[in-house]
């Protein structure tokens, strides 16, 4: 099983959703079995490390996220991975339009899929350290609701 997260730049929302949901999978013994990637939609940011902030609010909470780099998201994603999930409508809205005919991935919104308080994972690149509290708070939830339909799956 191979899930991919997706957002905008791949240096704050994605790369947390990478790193959150592999810790997750190595604490249930599950880090053999379902491959985990993160890209954006755009590539102003590819080959950096995930952005300062969201790698400082990520290691408070135990997940490391330094080895991490940015890429974009291309149209044979959605060959490799079983499973594509956007951090907001606007990358939904782009992954659609990448989508080749013959995709094997299911595309989904990450929040929506699990029916939490918000739809969509604020981007929290323009405002203040709140926002990167958000986006693990919503990602962290989200994350053991994927780990539970993952184990249903598996
Ligand atoms: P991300 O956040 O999509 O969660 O990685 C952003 C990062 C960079 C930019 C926008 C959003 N940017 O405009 O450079």
């Amino acid at each position: 099983m191979k899930v991919l997260f997706v957002c905008l730049g791949n240096i704050c929302r994605s790369p947390t959703a990478e790193g959150v949901f592999r810790h997750k999978l190595r604490a249930a013994g599950l880090e053999h079995r379902v491959q985990v990637d993160s890209a954006g939609t755009g590539d102003w940011h590819v080959g950096k490390a995930p952005d300062s902030r969201t790698r400082q609010a990520a290691l408070r909470r135990g997940y490391d996220l330094s080895a991490q780099r940015a890429r974009q998201v291309e149209a044979a994603d959605f060959q490799r991975f079983d499973l594509i999930l956007a951090m907001d409508q606007s990358n939904l809205r782009n992954l659609q339009a990448l989508r080749p005919a013959e995709a094997r991935a299911d595309l989904d919104l990450y929040l929506r899929r699990y029916e939490l308080a918000l739809d969509e994972v604020p981007d929290p690149y323009y405002g203040g350290d709140e926002g990167f509290e958000q986006v693990l708070d919503l990602i962290e939830q989200a994350s053991d609701a994927l780990l539970n339909e993952i184990k249903g799956r598996l």
